[in-house]
């Protein structure tokens, strides 16, 4: 099952939501999680939710968001998530030292706040982590919480850390890139510890680099890893989208 777990569904991105949708259906993709990870991008992401059965989300705040989220928008995202079976996760969370270095403790305390309530509502939590491997490492191992490393793009020995303590890495159209020796990781990690993600409207994969990415060019990436695991592309749909459903609950 074509599933893609990471997807920003906006109107600050996209003209027609219902119609990107639909496109996503029409090109074999079954489920899409939505990531909501600002206080507009939670209310869209719960509104698609709700409209359709084959969207599922996630919500928590974003280190970029570290200046405007207060104590009580965290509680208010476990009201959310205790009245809402769509939500199937918290994220993407974590930490950014490329956009925001100076905001180092904050971000590590509103990380910590999220990690906190995943752990006490038994929620699989999306990390997003650049350019800052060790504290998230750190930090993720004061909670009982797994998930997926959203946009992995690290080294085989960072991989096989994160997978070692129950995460599942999330790969999108960064593996298509030239330059990218993701795929060389992928060799030695195997389906067994992946999902298939867009990180849309960002990161489209190539043959479409640069360009507005969508959940319908999901299955260029598909074709990249079954490259690279030197297996059959169904393989990679069947596995990654058993992953996905497995970690995240999907029904
Ligand atoms: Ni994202």
């Amino acid at each position: 099952m074509l599933i893609d777990t990471h997807c920003h569904l906006s109107c600050e991105y996209y003209d027609n939501i219902d119609e990107v949708i639909r496109e996503n259906r029409e090109s074999g993709v079954s489920k899409i999680i939505i990531s909501g990870c600002d206080k507009k991008g939670i209310e869209e992401a719960i509104l698609y939710s709700k409209k359709y059965d084959d969207v599922f989300v996630t919500i928590g705040y974003h280190p970029e968001e570290v200046d405007r989220v207060s104590d009580e928008d965290i509680w208010e995202l476990k009201s959310l998530i205790e009245n809402n079976k769509k939500i199937v996760g918290i994220g993407e969370i974590g930490l950014d030292y490329y956009y925001e270095k100076d905001k180092r403790n904050e971000q590590i305390s509103l990380f910590e706040k999220q990690l906190q309530l995943a752990e006490e509502l038994g929620m699989p939590v999306v990390i997003h982590s650049r350019e800052a491997v060790k504290d998230t490492i750190d930090t993720l191992k004061k909670y009982k919480v797994k998930g997926v490393i959203h946009c992995f793009s690290g080294s085989l020995e960072t991989a096989e850390i994160y997978i070692k303590m129950g995460y599942k890495l999330g790969i999108g159209g960064v593996v298509t890139f030239k330059n990218s020796k993701l795929g060389e990781v992928l060799e030695k990690v195997g389906l067994d510890n992946l999902v298939l993600e867009t990180d849309s409207p960002y990161l489209a994969p190539v043959p479409f680099r640069g360009k507005q990415n969508s959940s319908k060019y999901l299955k260029y990436i598909a074709k990249e890893v079954a490259n690279r695991c030197c297996v059959d592309v169904d393989l990679v749909i069947e596995k990654t989208g058993q992953n996905a459903i497995d970690t995240f609950d999907l029904k």
